[in-house]
């Protein structure tokens, strides 16, 4: 698909509203479902659904092994898929390893890359805003090689502390991993800056891009980035399936992450070959039916255009918090300039919990707590928050809803 296409010039969200049936469900009392944890997970359109039910009920069979006409039709359609998700972030086919998710990819690269390459004293750099996904395979692999995790701060918008970065960026710096935007505060990194000054420094970067596929257009090329992780999931695709860019020179020179069948070229037991990227990172019988899934999904979201997303999902941002910005009890964590439309806040000195239990009952349903990451939270100070997330499919009319839902709770927890 065409990386130049152009901004949709209007945006019908009644008809993006019809594709996804889960919306149409009432909850407690006949009430709309207002759906505003995407940040988590994303709701699935039919054109997501169909594809998968079609193609199990149609060309099933295992990939890569079959002479048999369905198994080429499957492999087929898997590799298409591969092809789509190279596509949308400007990569080679090669360069796509389709993982489980996001913290699969991310452990594939610390285990593999980290095991063959980091040394006693060497540093990984993160930052304090990162999802537990991109902090613990760090410490994993710190731990068995004797590398030091180091974490970069954040100002009080919730923008990249840069001076702190430059301070910590070092000779002993290999890896810099960070999130493209953090899940809580809905900062977009200034992953350009990033990169271009790990490179300086000889540090390869790892970007954690979850929340950023989703709002707006990720280049890999245009990005020189080294690793690039995301998952299906949120991109209205199914679970289970998860994508690893990587330069492909740097996959070729990693040792496998798991050994199984597919990643092979010859096995005796005398030892064994592995095949090229990305063949070698995808040991087993893949997630075939979900790869199908995502290649929907990513047609989905370009068929609807990511720049005429992103721009609905921005007005929704401004809406909500200049709504929220005359409610003198509601704190919003995340102020950068730079930042997409995932919300966290407090109601008063409330426990997440209870705003949360109670905007499930008004109809709103949304993420409290942690949202996986701890470190930036006591970085906050606060023990948890709770957190709105808007995607395509939310209007102008969610908002209204959370804000009803927010007086309901005033009501009740005084
Ligand atoms: N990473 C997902 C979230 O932020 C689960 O909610």
């Amino acid at each position: 698909m065409s990386h130049t296409q152009p901004m949709a010039t209007s945006f019908d969200l009644a008809a993006i509203r019809s594709e996804f049936p889960t919306l149409k469900r009432r909850v407690y009392d006949d009430k709309r479902l207002i759906f505003l944890d995407s940040a988590a997970s994303s709701q699935k359109p039919l054109a997501v659904t169909d594809a998968m039910d079609s193609f199990m009920k149609t060309s099933y069979a295992n990939v890569h092994r079959g002479v048999h006409r369905l198994s080429q039709e499957a492999t087929d359609a898997f590799e298409a898929a591969r092809t789509k998700v190279a596509g949308f972030m400007g990569a080679e086919d090669r360069e796509v390893v389709f993982t489980k998710n996001t913290t699969e990819a991310i452990n594939l690269v610390a285990q593999s890359w980290g095991r063959k390459n980091l040394r006693p004293g060497d540093e990984i750099l993160l930052t304090v805003l990162e999802h537990h996904a991109n902090i613990v395979p760090w410490q994993l692999i710190a731990e068995e090689t004797g590398a030091v995790v180091r974490a970069v701060d954040i100002q009080s918008d919730g923008t990249l502390d840069m001076d702190d970065f430059v301070e910590k960026l070092g000779e002993r710096t290999r890896m810099v991993a960070c999130a493209f935007v953090s899940n809580v505060l809905g900062t977009v990194l200034p992953v350009e800056d990033i990169i271009s000054r790990a490179h300086a420094k000889g540090a390869l970067v790892l970007l954690d891009a979850s929340q950023a596929v989703t709002h707006r257009r990720v280049d890999v090329r245009a990005l020189d980035v080294d690793f690039l992780a995301w998952t299906g999931h949120k991109l209205y695709g199914p679970t289970g399936i998860g994508v690893l860019y990587g330069k492909y020179d740097l996959l070729d020179a990693m040792p496998p992450y798991q050994g199984g069948g597919d990643m092979i070229d010859t096995v005796s037991f005398a030892g064994t070959t592995f095949r090229e990227p990305p063949f070698r990172f995808e040991a087993g019988t893949p997630a075939i039916v979900e790869a199908v899934g995502l290649g929907a999904a990513v047609d989905w979201v370009e068929g609807v255009g990511l720049q005429a997303i992103a721009a609905h999902e921005a007005d929704l941002l401004d809406y909500a918090m200049q709504r929220l910005a005359v409610s003198n009890d509601v704190r919003v964590f995340g102020t950068a300039p730079e930042k997409v439309s995932v919300l966290a806040f407090q109601l008063g000195e409330h426990h997440a919990n209870d705003v949360g239990t109670i905007l499930d009952r008004t109809g709103v349903a949304l993420r409290v707590g942690q949202h996986c990451a701890e470190p930036l939270h006591d970085r906050l100070g606060v023990h948890s928050t709770a957190r709105a997330s808007f995607a395509a499919y939310n209007g102008r009319d969610d908002v209204d809803a959370l804000l009803d839902g927010l007086a309901v709770c005033r009501e009740l927890l005084g």
